[in-house]
C-alpha cells in the first residue's frame, strides 16, 4: 500500500514528483524515492527515515542536474521487506537501466524471483516489486520495446497492483498499468503537455483537471503530449475521461496546523453537502444517482453492510436505522471476515460496501464476492470513480471532499448521513415511513450541520478536559444502542492518534467480563446522551463509579441529572436519537485530537498506519 507518481516532460518533472509525493504520503511514508530519466541514463534517489523520508529525499536530490525527460516516484507503506532504503522504491533491474515503482502486491513474486535467480539475475531487495524490473529487463534483452516488455511481464504476475516503469533506452517514456489497485493518468496544459500518472487525483490537481481512469489490465504509454492506452494484448482502447472540479486548496490545510484539525472543522460542510439535493420538497428522498432501480430495491429482503474501521462503525449505525425505518433485516460484517465465511446471499440481498476511499482491498473483495452470488451491490464512497464504484451496481457518494488526515473524521460523519438517507429511502420505497415522520426526520437531518458547529465552537472546553487525562494510559469507552458505535469510534480515534489503550464496549456487556478490569483509577468514557437506552446506560455508569472509576460523559446540553454522575462532561446538543452519532462522536474526535497533541504526536500521520489499506 503505497503511492506512485510519474511525469514526462521537458522541465519541472522532479518538482512535480516531489510535490505529488507529499500529497500521496497519506498512503504510507516508510520511505520515499524517485528515478529520473536523463535520456539514456537513469538516476535513482531514495530515503527511508519514516515520517522524515520525503524531507530527506528532497535534500538528496537538491542539486541534481537539469535535463530530466521523465521520472517516477514512490512513497511506501511496507508490506514485503522491512522499511529500509534497500527496500525503498524505485527498484532497478540488474543493469540499472530499468526502474519500477509499484503499489499493491505481486503474489507470485517468490516463484518469479527463484526463476530469475536461476537465469542469473541478482535481486537486491526483499520486495515483491523488484521482480518486475527484472522481468522487463529479460523481455527488453530479447528486443521488446518497453511497452511490449511491460505487457508481457504483466501476463506473468498475479495479484493487485498499479505500477510505472521507465527505461534508459526509451527516454521520455513511462509505461504504467493497473490491476485492482488505483491509478489515474492525465495530460498537463500547454503546447507540449506533460504526461502524468498517480495513485490518486489530488496528487496531480495542480497540473491538470482532465483525467483518464484505467480499467484492470490496461496499459498506458505516456510521452510528452501523447498518451496511448492498450489492453494486455496490445489492442488500443479509449479510456474513460473524467473532468474534476475540486479546488487544490481543498486538499491543503487551509490555515489549520494539520489536516485532521481542518477536516474536523469541515464536518458541518461535509454533512450539508452530503444532504444537498437529496431531501426533496415533497418530503421524499431523491437518490436518482443510485443506478439500482426502485423496483430492484423494493424487491430486496435482506441487507448486508460490509466495511472496515471507521466505515464499519458508520455501518453499525445504519443497521439500527434500516431495521427501524425500512423494517429490513440487516446484518453488518467486517469486510475481511465476510468474504471468508460463506455468507448466504442471493439476488434479493442488498450488499452495501462502505468505504471513504473506495479502494480498501477487504471491502472491495467482499463486494466482488457478493456479486458472484448475484446480490445487488451498492457502495457508499467519497471518491468518484473509485475501484469499488466500478465493481458495484450502484453508488451513493458522500460529498466530504478529499480527506488527507489518516484518521477518518469528516468522511465518517458523511457516511453515517449517507447511510441514514439510504435507510429512509428504502423505507420510502417499502411504504414503512409515514409522510409526517419523513417530514419531521428531514427537518432533523437539516439541523445536523448547525449542531456540529455548536460542538466545534466548544473545542477549547474539550481541549481542557483532554488536559485532565494526560497521565491516563487505559480508557474504556461505553455506549448502548447507537451510542455503541460512537463508543467504538471514540476508542479507535484515541488508539490511532494517541497510541493509548482504548476499548469500546456495549455497556450492557460490561458485567459479562470486562467489569473485572474496573478498579480505582480506571477511566470510563460513556456516551450518555438521551437516546433510547439512557436509563440503562446510567445504571451501567453507576456500576463503574461504585468500583472507583473516573467517569467522563458525553451528555446533552442542560442535562444536569446525567452530569451529576460524571467527573467531567463533554456537552452536545440533543437531536433525533438515531441521528445522535453524527453529533455525539464529534467531541470524542476532538478529545483524541487534543490528547494526541498534548502527547506531542503527529495527528495526520500516526505510526504504522496508512490512509488507504490496499493489502489484505
Ligand atoms: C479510521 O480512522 C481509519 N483510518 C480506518 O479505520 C479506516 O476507516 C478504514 O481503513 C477503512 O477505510 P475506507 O473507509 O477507506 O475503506
Amino acid at each position: 500500500m503505497c503511492g506512485i507518481i510519474g511525469a514526462t516532460g521537458d522541465e519541472g518533472v522532479l518538482a512535480l514528483l516531489l510535490d505529488g509525493l507529499e500529497r500521496l504520503e497519506y498512503r504510507g511514508y516508510d520511505s520515499a524515492g524517485v528515478a529520473l530519466d536523463y535520456g539514456h541514463d537513469l538516476y535513482r534517489a531514495r530515503a527511508a527515515t519514516g515520517t522524515g523520508s520525503l524531507a530527506d529525499l528532497r535534500k538528496v536530490v537538491e542539486n541534481v542536474p537539469a535535463g530530466v525527460t521523465a521520472g517516477i516516484g514512490h512513497t511506501r507503506w511496507a508490506t514485503h521487506g522491512h522499511p529500509t532504503e534497500t527496500n525503498a522504491h524505485p527498484h532497478l533491474d540488474c543493469s540499472g537501466k530499468v526502474a519500477v515503482v509499484h503499489n499493491g502486491i505481486i503474489e507470485n513474486w517468490r516463484e518469479l524471483a527463484a526463476k530469475l535467480r536461476e537465469t542469473g539475475h541478482v535481486l537486491a531487495s526483499d520486495t515483491d516489486t523488484e521482480v518486475f524490473a527484472h522481468l522487463v529487463e529479460e523481455e527488453m534483452a530479447s528486443g521488446s520495446s518497453l511497452a511490449n516488455a511491460v505487457r508481457s511481464s504483466l501476463r506473468e504476475v498475479r495479484g493487485a497492483f498499479a505500477l510505472a516503469v521507465i527505461a534508459a533506452s526509451e527516454p521520455g517514456t513511462i509505461v504504467a498499468a493497473r490491476r485492482v489497485s488505483p491509478l489515474v493518468v492525465g495530460m498537463g496544459d500547454g503546447d507540449n503537455p506533460m504526461g502524468l500518472l498517480a495513485s490518486d487525483i489530488p496528487a496531480l490537481l495542480g497540473h491538470t483537471r482532465r483525467f483518464w481512469v484505467l480499467d484492470d489490465d490496461q496499459v498506458v504509454e505516456l510521452r510528452p503530449g501523447q498518451m496511448r492506452v492498450t489492453t494486455l494484448a496490445g489492442k488500443v482502447v479509449e479510456p474513460t475521461e473524467l473532468q474534476v472540479d475540486w479546488d487544490i486548496e481543498a486538499a491543503e490545510k487551509g490555515g489549520y496546523p494539520d489536516f485532521m484539525g481542518k477536516e474536523i472543522h469541515e464536518q458541518p460542510r461535509a454533512v450539508a453537502d452530503t444532504l444537498l439535493g437529496r431531501l426533496l420538497a415533497d418530503d421524499t428522498i431523491g437518490l436518482d444517482e443510485l443506478r439500482i432501480t426502485p423496483d430492484d430495491l423494493r424487491d430486496i429482503d435482506k441487507v448486508f453492510i460490509v466495511a472496515c474501521g471507521s466505515s464499519y462503525h458508520a455501518g453499525l449505525v445504519a443497521k439500527y436505522a434500516i431495521e427501524r425505518w425500512a423494517r429490513l433485516p440487516t446484518e453488518i460484517d467486517i469486510a475481511s471476515e465476510f468474504r471468508y465465511r460463506d455468507p448466504v446471499l442471493d439476488e434479493r440481498t442488498l450488499v452495501v460496501g462502505v468505504s471513504q476511499s473506495g479502494e480498501t482491498i477487504d471491502t472491495l473483495q467482499a463486494m466482488s464476492e457478493a456479486r458472484q452470488w448475484n446480490a445487488k451491490v451498492l457502495v457508499i464512497s467519497n471518491v468518484v470513480d473509485s475501484s469499488m464504484a466500478r465493481v458495484a451496481d450502484g453508488v451513493l457518494y458522500t460529498h466530504a471532499g478529499p480527506e488527507v488526515g489518516v484518521a477518518s473524521t469528516k468522511t465518517h460523519l458523511s457516511q453515517i448521513v449517507a447511510l441514514e438517507l439510504l435507510a429512509l429511502y428504502l423505507a420510502q420505497l417499502r411504504g414503512t415511513l409515514p409522510a409526517a415522520d419523513a417530514r419531521r426526520l428531514f427537518g432533523k437531518l437539516e439541523e445536523l450541520p448547525a449542531l456540529i458547529e455548536t460542538v466545534l465552537a466548544r473545542e477549547d472546553d474539550v481541549a481542557a478536559v483532554a488536559g485532565q487525562f494526560t497521565k491516563t494510559r487505559d480508557f474504556f469507552f461505553l455506549g448502548r444502542h447507537v451510542g455503541f458505535p460512537v463508543a467504538l469510534e471514540g476508542a479507535l480515534k484515541l488508539k490511532e492518534l494517541s497510541y493509548l489503550r482504548a476499548e469500546g464496549y456495549p455497556a450492557g456487556e460490561l458485567k459479562h467480563g470486562p467489569i473485572a478490569l474496573i478498579e480505582p483509577g480506571a477511566v470510563v468514557v460513556a456516551v450518555a446522551t438521551r437516546t433510547r437506552l439512557w436509563e440503562k446506560m446510567m445504571s451501567n455508569i453507576a456500576e463503574v463509579r461504585s468500583r472507583g472509576a473516573t467517569v467522563l460523559l458525553v451528555a446533552n446540553d442542560g442535562d444536569e441529572e446525567t452530569a451529576a454522575e460524571a467527573d467531567a462532561v463533554l456537552w452536545v446538543p440533543e437531536t433525533e436519537p438515531l441521528f445522535a452519532p453524527v453529533v455525539d462522536v464529534v467531541p470524542l474526535q476532538l478529545f483524541a485530537y487534543h490528547l494526541a497533541a498534548l502527547h506531542g504526536l503527529d495527528v495526520d500521520r500516526p505510526r504504522n498506519l496508512a490512509k488507504t489499506v490496499t493489502v489484505e
